[in-house]
């Protein structure tokens, strides 16, 4: 699907589809009103009939008004205004009724919509993500890819001439978002067999290569001798061997402090001895989307050329039992020089984040987030709609909880307190890997936070949000339009201080 957009005069419009917001009590839009009056009243006369519902993101299709063979009006108003998700979703249908016309072009009208807070470009950005998570397969594993099921191929936004460089962040945005979205989508949907941590490294190298991006990867060799035992204790199990992936973006100037991202990279969690039930644990070929987000985020601010510096951490490994594999009791070193008992081998993110947060620290970062489907008990805290957020700092968590509200992609705060640090106690080692069943999500928490050193810090736990489950199981590409949203939001802010 492609997407552009035009300036176009509504008296002269020619399509053969038009999308058009309708707004409370039936009141028409600027390009509606046009129309209707063109057409001698037909909107207001189809209205009239109460086909189209109340509810915000209902739809009813129109044949041969004025000159353009159909138009789908969109409702797009409550009592109390339109909000971002409603905005959101009201796209979605619309362009989803308008994908199941036989037509090729859609010109939409929907950013005529007034959203508390949120400018053209963000209503255009919505609107080329609404699309291209409608038109997003993943039939690439079939023998057979299936024919579409759509005949729309472009889709235009109609604009006033003076809102051109507006429009154009918006959909410059839009489509750098859904580029590294579908990038964390496709990595996540790949079998266990195929996306190893050498496919996680292939890629990064790839979107390295199209991005200006210095990328490196360490083999086990050198993981070794950067003494991460921690992490290599996880991938001893495994005939796939673990790689360490270092993406440095630099955008802004070379003394500022960069934000570093760092992603869990697990391609397969067996759970390792400590094995998992199998229900469902073809599901693991997820636990990579932390790394996956990461490599997603950092093509989008690539491909936008954001003025900010970042890097990308990746550490990957698969997470087997054999007869070299970690068992439970085991004692490993960690990069930091602290030692973990390793009291369950299927608590393996923890192990492979902690050696990284202590190996970020080289790149003297101002922030960093890592990014994990880390802990099931998040899943339980907050279920599929919020990622988990945890952090002591204050305008961190501020900045992460409003990105995530202006991407459509939320996180939720949660708890950090010294208090859950006491079930990590261990006899035998600095600590172990696991607590008790409760507050899972927190205290796996609270183990990455012993590894932090010179950095503000925050987590998210996306074992909820990263994929869907059931009939529409699926990687989401969570949280791809957080992260870069929270970037585009570090570097306005960095150009601010610059200025004053
Ligand atoms: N990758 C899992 C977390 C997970 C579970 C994500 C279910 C999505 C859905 C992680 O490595 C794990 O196994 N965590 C354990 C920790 C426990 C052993 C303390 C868990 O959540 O059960
Ligand atoms: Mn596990
Ligand atoms: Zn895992």
């Amino acid at each position: 699907m492609q997407f552009s957009i035009k300036s176009v005069v509504t008296e002269k419009l020619k399509s053969n589809n038009v999308l058009v917001p309708i707004f409370k009590d039936n009141r028409l839009g600027a390009c509606a009103s046009q129309l209707d009056n063109i057409s001698g009243g037909a909107i207001k006369r189809a209205l009239a009939t109460g086909d189209l519902g109340a509810k915000s993101g209902t739809t009813l299709l129109l044949h041969d008004i004025a000159n353009t063979a159909r138009i789908i009006l969109v409702r797009m108003d409550t009592d109390t205004g339109l909000s971002k998700k409603q905005f959101a979703e009201a796209a979605k249908a619309g362009i989803r009724h308008a994908s199941s016309t036989n037509a090729t072009e859609l010109v939409s009208y929907l950013h005529e919509a007034v959203v508390a807070g949120c400018e053209l470009a963000w209503k255009i950005r919505i609107q080329v993500l609404a699309g291209r998570e409608l038109s997003y397969r993943s039939d690439q594993w079939k023998g057979k890819q299936e024919p579409s099921t759509t005949s729309l191929k472009r889709v235009v936004f109609a604009i006033e001439k003076i809102e051109l460089t507006n429009a154009t962040r918006g959909l410059n945005e839009g489509l750098a978002i859904a580029n590294g979205v579908e990038t964390a989508k496709d990595l996540g949907n790949a079998p266990g067999n195929v996306c190893t941590p050498i496919y996680l490294a292939d890629k990064a190298k790839n979107i390295g290569r199209g991005g200006n991006i210095k990328t490196q990867i360490f083999n086990e060799k050198q993981i070794a001798a950067l003494g991460m035992g921690s992490f290599l204790s996880v991938a001893q199990g495994s005939d796939q061997p673990p790689r360490l992936i270092v993406m440095q973006y630099q955008g802004g100037p070379a003394k500022q402090a960069p934000v570093a991202l760092v992603g869990k990279g697990i391609t397969f969690d067996t759970g390792g001895i400590s094995l998992k039930p199998g229900a469902e644990m073809d599901e693991m070929k997820y636990d990579m989307c932390g790394a996956a987000s990461v490599l997603g985020t950092m093509q989008a601010i690539a491909e936008l050329g954001l003025p900010i510096n970042v890097v990308g951490v990746v550490v990957a490994a698969e997470n087997m039992p054999s007869g070299k594999a970690i068992k439970p009791g085991d004692v490993v070193k960690s990069m930091s020089g602290q030692t973990i008992e390793i009291l369950n081998t299927d608590a393996e993110g923890r192990l492979i984040l902690c050696d990284a947060l202590t190996y970020v620290a080289r790149f003297k970062p101002s922030t960093v987030i890592d990014i994990a489907t880390l802990t099931g008990a998040c899943v339980i805290a907050l279920g599929g709609h919020h990622s988990g957020l945890f952090t002591a700092n204050a305008a961190l968590s501020e900045a992460l909880t409003s990105a995530g509200q202006a991407a459509g992609d939320t996180c939720w705060p949660m708890p950090l307190d010294e208090e859950y640090h006491e079930g990590l106690k261990s006899n035998f080692a600095d600590m172990a890997n696991i607590a008790g069943r409760a507050g899972g999500a927190i205290t796996a928490a609270c183990f990455l936070s012993k590894f932090v050193k010179g950095y503000d810090w925050a987590h998210l736990d996306i074992a909820g949000t990263a994929w869907k489950s059931g009939a529409a199981k699926g990687g989401t590409g969570r949280p791809v339009p957080l992260l870069t949203q929270f970037l585009i939001d570090r570097s306005h802010d960095q150009k601010k201080s610059k200025v004053a």
